[in-house]
């Protein structure tokens, strides 16, 4: 038995392939490098969603999500004023659970386009600013970034956005794209399964990474720190953020596109060079302490980076991450109602047995 589940097969999939051993990821038989910094988030949305969706082609894809996101707005403007108090993922648990199930938009597209609708209005009004109008004529990436900075954005900046968001638009069985598919495998729907994914993305084991890393760095704060600061840390027990993976033995692939990204983004030099110390400390003290595991750096590491750089506040990393995940996560839910069987392991019961009636 595997308590983790790490080497069992649960899906048979199309859509995107980790080689943990050549730090390798395929999506539906592309190499992410050749995807990130090259093609939108909509062609490589329509690719996912190719065969399984009715929109064909980046054209059709960027024009459906246009006008769902138009749509879905007054669902943020209804529902922020209910989401006072909670955290800005939490916020967005709550907006993407009142989508309807049935509507006129296809499921897939009405989750994919509210989520950066859901969470720009959530970052302004943790500002004190209120939510900006979608424009179906743009991208996703540019038009998350206008209108969470109610401004035009340089196209530096879409570039990096819309690198990020291809960068982490799937992989694998993770977590959060397993709980979806277990969820759609009930035929509860897309957006119930979209739901479980966001709620699995949350754990800072998984998608909840980013924001701790700068405040890794934050708290290491100069050169001199890296090595006790890290050596207290790991003394403590504590996991180091943005290092390790489940499956990628060797360095994970978005780290090196994210972080040419972030080298690429004008005004943070001091905080990468910083942060390459930080890295590179770090897989000096994980390669001497944990031996036995090579650890190296993941996706979240230059996720922050690129984030921070971009200017977004701290506490909407991990929902951000859901605006590039979620059209993976579309895609598998689609392949699983397309395909799949109810998903139902079993347990091995080590509890007490019940004593016989006499
Ligand atoms: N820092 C220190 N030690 C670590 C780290 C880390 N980042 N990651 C794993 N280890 C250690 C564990 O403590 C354990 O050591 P032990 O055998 O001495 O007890 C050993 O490595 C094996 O750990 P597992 O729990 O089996 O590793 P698992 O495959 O479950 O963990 C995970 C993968 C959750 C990503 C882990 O590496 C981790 O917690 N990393 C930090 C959080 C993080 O960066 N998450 C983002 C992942 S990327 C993504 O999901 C988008």
């Amino acid at each position: 038995m595997s308590v983790g589940l790490d080497d069992v097969i649960a899906a048979e999939t199309v859509l995107s392939h980790v080689d943990g051993e050549a730090g390798r990821l395929i999506v539906r038989g592309h190499d992410v490098e050749e995807l990130a910094g090259r093609r939108s988030y909509e062609a490589v949305a329509a690719l996912l969603w190719s065969g399984f969706a009715e929109e064909d082609g980046e054209a059709a894809v960027r024009s459906a999500l246009g006008a769902a996101r138009v749509a879905a707005f007054p669902v943020a403007e209804r529902l922020l004023p209910f989401s006072d108090g909670l955290a800005p993922v939490e916020a967005l648990r709550l907006m993407l659970g009142a989508l309807p199930d049935a509507s006129e938009v296809p499921a897939h597209i009405l989750v994919t386009a509210a989520m950066p609708v859901f969470v720009a209005a959530i970052a302004r009004d943790r500002q004190g600013a209120s939510p900006v109008a979608p424009d179906a004529g743009l991208g996703q990436a540019e038009d998350f970034l206008r209108m969470l900075r109610g401004a035009a954005v340089p196209p530096e900046h879409v570039k990096a956005m819309e690198t990020y968001l291809v960068t982490v638009v799937d992989h694998g069985l993770n977590a959060s794209t397993f709980a979806a598919r277990v969820v759609a495998a009930t035929r509860a729907g897309m957006v119930s399964s979209v739901v479980a994914a966001l709620c699995a993305l949350k754990g800072p084991l998984h998608g909840g990474a980013p924001g701790p890393v700068l405040d890794m760095l934050d708290d290491i704060g100069a050169e001199r720190n890296i090595e006790p600061w890290l050596t207290d840390a790991l003394d403590r027990g504590e996991r180091l953020m943005g290092f390790g993976h489940r499956v990628y033995r060797v360095r994970d692939p978005r780290a090196d596109v994210l972080k040419a990204v972030a080298n690429g983004l004008r005004g943070g030099e001091n905080r990468i060079r910083f942060a390459e110390e930080v890295e590179a400390g770090a897989l000096d003290i994980l390669a001497r302490r944990k031996a036995s595991r090579p650890l190296k750096t993941n996706v979240e590491f230059y996720t922050a980076l690129v984030l921070e750089a971009l200017e977004l506040p701290r506490e909407t990393f991990t929902p951000v991450f859901a605006i590039g995940r979620v059209a993976g996560w579309a895609a598998h839910v689609l392949e699983q109602e397309s395909t799949g069987r109810l998903i139902r392991p079993q347990s091995r019961y080590v509890g007490p047995v019940p004593r016989r009636a006499a």
